[in-house]
């Protein structure tokens, strides 16, 4: 067999063969196509080659070319001149389309070579298979999750966590320098309310035992001190307002709270897989661009002036009148923003920032990015809103959520309760607990990411803790399954070096074609993402590769197989798929788990 080279096909930009062989292949088809009709460039056909339907590997549409002349005429000037070669190895015709089967002895060794290599042989040590370069030189903020101090962490909030998570290893998968930022509500009145609270229902025991509980029922209790008495609503404005006046005293507990709550919050992110770089906060943006854009605003009379507090008047691009300053003076959540993505840019002269946060905030998210326009900053267009519909029906056993902690804790319980089912299994796990609480977060995340972002949904702890299905349970069973094929196949390994395995025994396999074929999609899978924002494309590559799998499982065994060549070469095909499958995991912010 000729080893197919990449050095004979011509470069396209935007292209990658040494990351994405299947660029390689496609590649080879337009070059084909190109040279049947010499009026298009390989580049041309090139971002006309997509992939098939079923059954078939690569489709090009040739009306999309625009071409003088008849359809049929331009497929036969293709097929008529059609020689096969390492790369493709057939081309049909049908109606406008042609459709191209790529070799499957190159497709076979050109793949599992390259997951391989990029896998378990990188200068980074680290796995590289599915990223790419595009990102190079280039910084982005990701702002996400961003739950309010010593109020609820809603759905909302986890949400935003999920999907925030997410595009952050997902920038950094394609090169980007990404910055993780929580912007913590950490200002605003309510902390004059709990700084009067405090007197009355504060404990200090409490606070360190679980700061973001104990701020919480202070919270809850002062409000209901509130709306008997109205005067408590005064001292709290009053002891804000000190706050807001840099007043060291008024401020000293309230550092206090802000650093125990983020300690609190750090573990549990933990727990969940995630990292920031960065907590900052609505208390960490300064007066002085706040007041700039008052200002310039004003100049440009889109202000008015309504009983002492400061409006702005968006009614020309439909973004409604927003308050800009109350009349005590004291800022919003609105100049917040605008003064901290200033502040922001400054600091980390960033090529884009990405702010994930739910679409009930489209119009304010809306209004400060008009704002930031109209003020003219060059780099006003490099912000992006990711945004995500509603959850329903998220509730413990026990109530309402109100904590991240408490949905946790419901993940690992629920899920523990259903291990215990199958109590022949669960004997046999060694870390129940642990095993239970990482395949409940999955699960959670899985359901959160399995659909468009902007879909409401329903939560269902049935759902979330089956086994069946496309869910997360599921997920990590596929995993855990290619985990345990090395282990019981001690005989084959080590593996051989990928060339010296013998894979062309497996080329009358549609099974192994299937899995071989989609583990080279994967790099597409993650530029897509990249394009979209959108988890659920990957969520689906991984339920594809896991249902591929699956089917491959009875026919293309390993344990069992006399021939040992054949043996090796079908193990190597299931190591490769565990390492993508893995990937697509670790890019969805799930730990891949090897046993349960
Ligand atoms: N803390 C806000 C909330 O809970 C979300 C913050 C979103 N980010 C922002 N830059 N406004 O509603």
């Amino acid at each position: 067999m000729s080893s197919a080279s990449t050095s004979t096909l011509p470069s396209v930009p935007g292209t990658d063969p040494t990351r994405c062989i299947l660029d390689s292949f496609r590649i080879s088809i337009a070059k084909r196509i190109a040279e049947a009709l010499p009026s298009l460039t390989v580049e041309q056909v090139y971002n006309g080659v997509d992939y098939g339907k079923k059954g078939e590997d690569f489709t090009v549409a040739l009306p999309r070319f625009r071409l003088p002349g008849k359809v049929d005429e331009h497929a036969s000037k293709v097929v008529s001149s059609f020689q096969p070669d390492e790369w493709v190895q057939s081309v049909k015709h049908d109606k406008a389309f042609l459709h191209f089967q790529v070799n499957t002895a190159s497709l076979f060794r050109q793949v599992l070579t390259q997951v391989s290599t990029l896998t378990h042989s990188t200068t980074s040590g680290k796995p590289e298979y599915g990223e790419n370069k595009s990102g190079e030189g280039k910084k982005i903020i990701i702002e996400y999750s961003s739950p309010n101090i010593a109020k609820s962490f809603h759905v909302g909030h986890l949400r935003s966590t999920i999907i925030g998570a997410f595009l952050a290893n997902l920038y950094k998968a394609c090169g980007w320098e990404v910055i993780s930022m929580n912007y913590l509500g950490d200002w605003g009145t309510q902390f004059g309310m709990i700084a009067v609270g405090f007197e009355k229902y504060g404990s200090q025991e409490a606070l360190e035992k679980d700061a973001i509980k104990h701020l919480f029922d202070v919270y809850v209790q002062v409000n209901k001190d509130a709306a008997e008495n109205p005067e408590v609503k005064v001292e709290a404005a009053k002891w804000f307002k000190r706050m807001e006046d840099g007043d060291e005293e008024a401020l000293k507990n309230w550092r206090v709270w802000r650093a125990l709550s983020i300690k609190k919050y750090t573990d549990e992110y933990a727990r969940l897989n995630v990292h920031f770089d960065v907590y900052t906060g609505e208390s960490a943006v300064g007066r002085e661009w706040q007041d700039k854009a008052l200002e310039r605003l004003d100049q440009m009379g889109l202000i008015s002036d309504v009983e002492g507090a400061k409006l702005v008047d968006l009614e020309k691009w439909k973004l409604q009148k927003a308050v800009l300053r109350k009349k005590d003076g004291t800022s919003i959540y609105l100049t917040r923003d605008i003064g901290g993505a200033i502040e922001r840019y400054e600091k980390y002269k960033f090529d884009k920032m990405i702010y994930v946060v739910s679409a009930q905030q489209d119009l304010h998210l809306a209004q400060f990015f008009k704002i930031l326009k109209l003020m003219e900053f060059p780099w006003a267009d490099k912000l992006e809103h990711v945004n995500y519909g509603l959850v329903q029906g998220m509730s413990t056993r026990k109530g309402t959520v109100v904590f991240l902690d408490q949905i946790i804790k419901e993940a690992a319980s629920v899920m523990h309760e259903q291990m215990q089912k199958n109590e022949e299994k669960y004997k046999a796990v060694e870390d129940p607990e642990g095993t239970s609480l990482e395949i409940g977060i999955t699960g959670v995340k899985i359901q959160d990411m399995a659909a468009k972002r902007i879909n409401n949904y329903a939560f269902s702890w049935d759902r979330m803790k089956s086994f069946e299905g496309d869910t997360g349970p599921y997920l990590q069973y596929a995993h855990v399954r290619l985990a345990s094929i090395a282990r019981k196949n001690p005989h084959l390994l080590p593996l051989p070096s990928p060339s010296s395995i013998k894979v062309e025994l497996l080329a009358d396999s549609p099974h192994a074609r299937d899995i071989v074929f989609l583990l080279g999609s994967y790099p597409d899978v993650v530029k897509t993402a990249l394009k979209t924002h959108e988890p659920s494309g990957v969520v689906t590559f991984a339920f594809r590769l896991a249902h591929v799998i699956s089917s491959a499982w009875d026919v293309m065994v390993v344990k069992g197989e006399e021939d040992v060549e054949v043996a090796r070469a079908r193990l190597w095909v299931y190591e490769n798929a565990r390492d993508v499958l893995g990937a697509a995991m670790r890019l969805l912010s799930i730990r891949p788990l090897e046993r349960m």
